[in-house]
C-alpha cells in the first residue's frame, strides 16, 4: 500500500466461483483487468468462466491469465482421472479451443505473451496421456468492439510506467518508444480501444515517415512452438507464475 503511494487500502476481497463472478457481487462492466493463474483449467465449464470475466470487464478491459494447455482435445479417460485433474492436467484445454471459446464469448483473438513446456514426470500418468503434451501459457484477451480490421501504423510514446523505453505487448510485438510500427487490424483495434490508447499515436498504414518501420507479425502463435523458442533462449522459466513451473507439481 505504502509502496504504491496509497494512504488507505484500495483492495477488497470477495469469495465466490469463477463461473459466477456477478453472483459473487462483482459489478458488470466495471473492471479494467481480470487476472488469474492456473485456475481456469479447474473449471468444467471454461466458456462460462470466460463469459463471466467478459461480463465484469469494462469496454476495452482485459483478461490477462496463465494456465496449462494441451496439444489436443483430451480423452474422457484423462479428463475423468482425479489425479490428473488435481494436477491441472486433466482439465487443460486444447490451446486451439481457447481461440474458439474466446471468439464465441466476444473477446479479441487471444494474444500469447509467454509459454513454457510442462513435463509430467510420472511414468504411470505419462502412459495414460500417451502423446499429449502440456504447456503453461499466458494470454491476453481484450473486450473490444469487433469491426472491420484496419491495419495501421502506431508509435508508442513511452507512457506506460515501468516500460518507458519499450513495451512488450505480446510474444511477437514489443514497441520501442518513438518507433513507427505497422500493426495488423486486430492489434490496431486492441490498442485503439483499450487502456493503451493514450500511449500510442495512430497513423494510416503505409504513410510516409522519417522513422523506421517494422513489418506486422502474424496473430496466432502455437504456444508449444513459442515454449521451444523461449527455452532455447533460456527465457521460459523466468517469465511466468505457478503454471509456468517446468513440472506439473504446482497444484499438489
Ligand atoms: C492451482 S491453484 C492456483 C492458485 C493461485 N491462483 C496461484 O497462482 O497460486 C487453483 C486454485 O483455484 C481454486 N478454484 C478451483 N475451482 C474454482 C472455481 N470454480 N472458482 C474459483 N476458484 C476455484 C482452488 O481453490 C485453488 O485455490
Amino acid at each position: 500500500m505504502n509502496e504504491f503511494g496509497y494512504k488507505k487500502p484500495n483492495v477488497s476481497f470477495v469469495q465466490g466461483y469463477m463461473e459466477a463472478l456477478t453472483e459473487a457481487g462483482l459489478e458488470k462492466n466495471s473492471f479494467d483487468i481480470v487476472i488469474s493463474n492456473c485456475v481456469v483449467n479447474l473449471s468444467p465449464d471454461k466458456k462460462l468462466v470466460l463469459a463471466e470475466a467478459y461480463s465484469v470487464l469494462k469496454e476495452g478491459g482485459e483478461l490477462y491469465f496463465s494456465d496449462i494447455y494441451c496439444s489436443g482435445q483430451l480423452t474422457e479417460e484423462v479428463r475423468n482421472h482425479k489425479v490428473m485433474w488435481g494436477e491441472c492436467l486433466g482439465g487443460a484445454l486444447w490451446w486451439k479451443d481457447l481461440l474458439r471459446l474466446a471468439d464465441e464469448v466476444g473477446f479479441s483473438v487471444p494474444r500469447l505473451l509467454t509459454a513454457s513446456i510442462v513435463s509430467v514426470g510420472n511414468e504411470e500418468l505419462q502412459h495414460i496421456l500417451g502423446d499429449f503434451k502440456f504447456v503453461s501459457a499466458t494470454y491476453r484477451l481484450f473486450k473490444v468492439p469487433k469491426g472491420p480490421p484496419e491495419a495501421c501504423r502506431v508509435i508508442y510514446n513511452g507512457g506506460v510506467t515501468g516500460a518507458e523505453d519499450r513495451l512488450r505487448f505480446d510474444c511477437r510485438n514489443t514497441f520501442k518508444a518513438n518507433e513507427v510500427v505497422e500493426v495488423d487490424g486486430e492489434l490496431a483495434n486492441i490498442l485503439k480501444c483499450s487502456r493503451f490508447a493514450p500511449d500510442f499515436n495512430f497513423q494510416p498504414p503505409g504513410g510516409s515517415t522519417e522513422l523506421g518501420c517494422v513489418n506486422p507479425k502474424a496473430d496466432i502463435v502455437d504456444p508449444f512452438e513459442l515454449a521451444v523458442e523461449l527455452g532455447s533462449q533460456g527465457l521460459s522459466a523466468a517469465t511466468g507464475g505457478c503454471c509456468s513451473t517446468k513440472s506439473a507439481d504446482c497444484c499438489r
